[in-house]
């Protein structure tokens, strides 16, 4: 498994996606409440381009006539038959034992951590022997 930096988190902010090709995938990144979630920008009934579909919420209802409108913004519909799923997991509403949006894992790491500068300046060996200080070259 490949680590790929994606973007900075002031670049995503809450609400939006970004759309990448990674290694010949198309995957698309989506800030949900400050939370990162990727999702495979194919749908699995026809493979149309789901991340491009309304982010939108999910209407449940325990009773008749009570409908409750929960996940707002987490779900995604595709553009093409209406599908839904659910961006933190990929699952389907519509079929959830036989269609499943292939989910990615993402994680917010500190810059230091995965960005480093093009630069690298030559370093050299230092050590202390007896009260002097040594280089070797
Ligand atoms: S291709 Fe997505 S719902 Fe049909």
């Amino acid at each position: 498994m490949t680590r790929h930096v994606i973007a900075a988190v002031d670049e995503l902010p809450p609400g939006t996606r970004k759309f990448l090709d990674i290694d010949g995938r198309p995957i698309a990144i989506f800030n949900i409440k400050g939370e990162f979630f990727g999702l495979l920008n194919r749908c699995p009934h026809q493979g149309a381009a789901l991340c491009e579909g309304p982010l939108i919420g999910l209407a449940q209802s325990s009773d008749p006539g009570e409908i409750e409108y929960t996940k707002l913004g987490e779900i995604i519909r595709c553009p093409w038959h209406g599908w839904e799923f659910d961006i933190r997991t990929g699952q389907s509403y519509c079929d959830p034992k036989r269609f499943r949006a292939r989910a990615y894992p993402v994680n917010v790491e500190p810059g230091t951590a995965v960005v480093k500068g093009p630069y690298v300046a030559e370093t050299i060996a230092v050590s202390v022997e007896s009260d002097y200080v040594v280089v070797d070259l």
